[in-house]
């Protein structure tokens, strides 16, 4: 008697509930493990379908993944050493991978026909590269992506700093969702224009490396490191530890910033942020329930203190400041400035247009979905020469922009790097950077039902 009525309530939109149900899942913790299994060298993806239990409770679902029976395989590297991942397509169509927010080559980016012909059914490709950048990153494909992501291709890259950080333990959360039938079936509905006018595509089970509500346990006055990673198509999260231990904000989008409390960050699709946890006592077989708070709170994920302590009270220094990475300092005299407006949406101009052709968004008015040889580049930029460019958000949806192949700085009152910028309704912003990777790159949208609508473009470095 699992239970058809058990399904349907998880079916339906009582799960996204507050502290409405009680799963035992008990899965996450994985630290860096220095031992043969995890060595670097060449490591393998062989995206396909396979069955993954969302609950622990219920029947598993059909799901694509990086690797069979599991979900998000994380590849480990260090920084200023190569790293080789041969990715092997079992997948019923054509793919490719391509690395969210560390500096690439051109070839290796990912992109079908910008960077590389897409990997066929039953092909092999090898990506290798050498990651200039330590922090935390991820990677999924650039293919049919709403629906590739969506089903479950996404995974961690972590590039551990040269020098290792000093934590009792290295942990990745790689936040998604699912959107459930009541069988538990995937619903396939990837393309509806409703979700690509609006916020995108949204699931009805958010979840933790795959697990609904899992049980992290930690060890009394144990320092971790928390990798958070929004994999999910169109959901935002915002991780909120209620005051149940010390949390610290160490980095943004894989890049540090100086160590300050951690108050709560809206993450949206492509995000992610480091954060330095120290743990207290604990209390004999109590969980706490962590929420995530960007909309109505919901569960996320619960955290259990037991075990042999790791020292004899919590630390109280604050978690030291990772080494900066060796990114280009944008010359903000002499940049030269562009614009990019941010346009379309349900409700706007394009929107009557949108209907016929699936188009909704457009940047600087134009829209595109996919590359091709003759796609005519939304800005040609000079090799090595500073830009800034003002970004506008004309729309009333909120909108993470990413650019592939550079990390930029967001020129606020506090500026800081990042890969992908949120830019909320109405709002604007100013970025920079140097334009020092040649080739032709992504400039995109990461809700992935914007993405697929018109919120695309490419930029040529030369
Ligand atoms: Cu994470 Cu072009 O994407
Ligand atoms: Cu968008």
């Amino acid at each position: 008697m699992t239970s058809r009525r058990k399904m349907l309530q998880y079916g339906t939109l009582s799960l996204l509930a507050p502290w409405s149900l009680n799963s035992k899942a008990d899965v996450v913790a994985t630290p860096w493990l220095r031992n043969s299994d995890d060595s670097l060298g060449v490591q393998k993806l062989a995206p396909q379908v396979t069955n993954w239990h969302l609950f622990d409770d219920l029947p598993s679902s059909s799901i694509w993944s990086y690797k069979q029976d599991s979900f998000a395989p994380i590849i480990h590297a260090k920084q200023g050493e190569e790293l080789s991942v041969k990715v092997d397509n079992n997948l019923p169509e054509s793919t490719t991978v391509h690395w969210h927010g560390i500096r690439v080559p051109n070839e290796m980016d990912g992109v079908p026909t910008a960077s590389q012909p897409a990997i066929e059914q039953g092909d092999s490709f090898t990506y290798s590269y050498l990651p200039q950048d330590a922090g935390t990153y991820w990677y999924h494909p650039h293919i049919n992506s709403t629906e590739q992501v969506s089903r479950g291709l996404v995974g961690p890259l972590v590039v551990h700093e040269q020098q290792d950080y000093p934590v009792d333990r290295d942990v990745v959360l790689v936040l998604n969702d699912w959107l459930l039938n009541d069988d538990m079936s995937l619903s396939d509905n990837f393309y509806s224009r409703m979700n690509m006018s609006h916020d995108g595509r949204f699931g009805n089970v958010s979840t933790v490396n795959g697990r609904y509500n899992p049980l992290l346990r930690f060890r009394p006055y144990e320092r971790v490191r928390l990798r958070f990673i929004n994999a999910a198509s169109g959901r935002f999260f915002r991780p909120d530890f209620l005051n149940i231990m010390t949390a610290n904000l160490i980095a943004i989008d894989g890049q540090p910033v100086a160590p300050r409390p951690y108050k709560g960050l809206t993450l949206a699709p492509g995000m992610r942020c480091d954060v330095v946890v120290d743990m207290g006592a604990g209390a004999k077989g109590d969980a706490v329930q962590i929420a995530d708070s960007a909309y109505k709170p919901v569960r996320l994920m619960q955290i259990q203190v037991d075990g042999q302590p790791v020292r004899s009270s919590s630390l109280t220094t604050m978690p030291q400041q990772l080494p900066r990475n060796p990114l280009a300092q944008p010359d903000l005299r002499r940049a030269k400035s562009l614009n990019l407006s941010l346009e379309g949406g349900a409700m706007s101009m394009s929107m009557m247009k949108g209907m016929a052709t699936g188009m909704f968004w457009s940047l600087n008015g134009r829209a595109l979905k996919t590359v091709h040889s003759d796609t005519k580049p939304l800005m040609n930029l000079e090799l090595n020469q500073s830009y800034r460019i003002k970004i506008k958000n004309n729309t009333n949806f909120a909108h993470p922009m990413h650019l592939h192949g550079h990390t930029f700085k967001v020129l606020n009152e506090e500026p800081y790097w990042t890969d992908t910028a949120l830019l909320l309704p109405g709002k604007e912003t100013e970025i920079a950077f140097v334009a020092d990777n040649p080739g032709t790159w992504m400039l995109h949208c990461h809700v992935l039902s914007h993405q697929a609508s018109g919120m695309m473009a490419t930029v040529e470095v030369s």
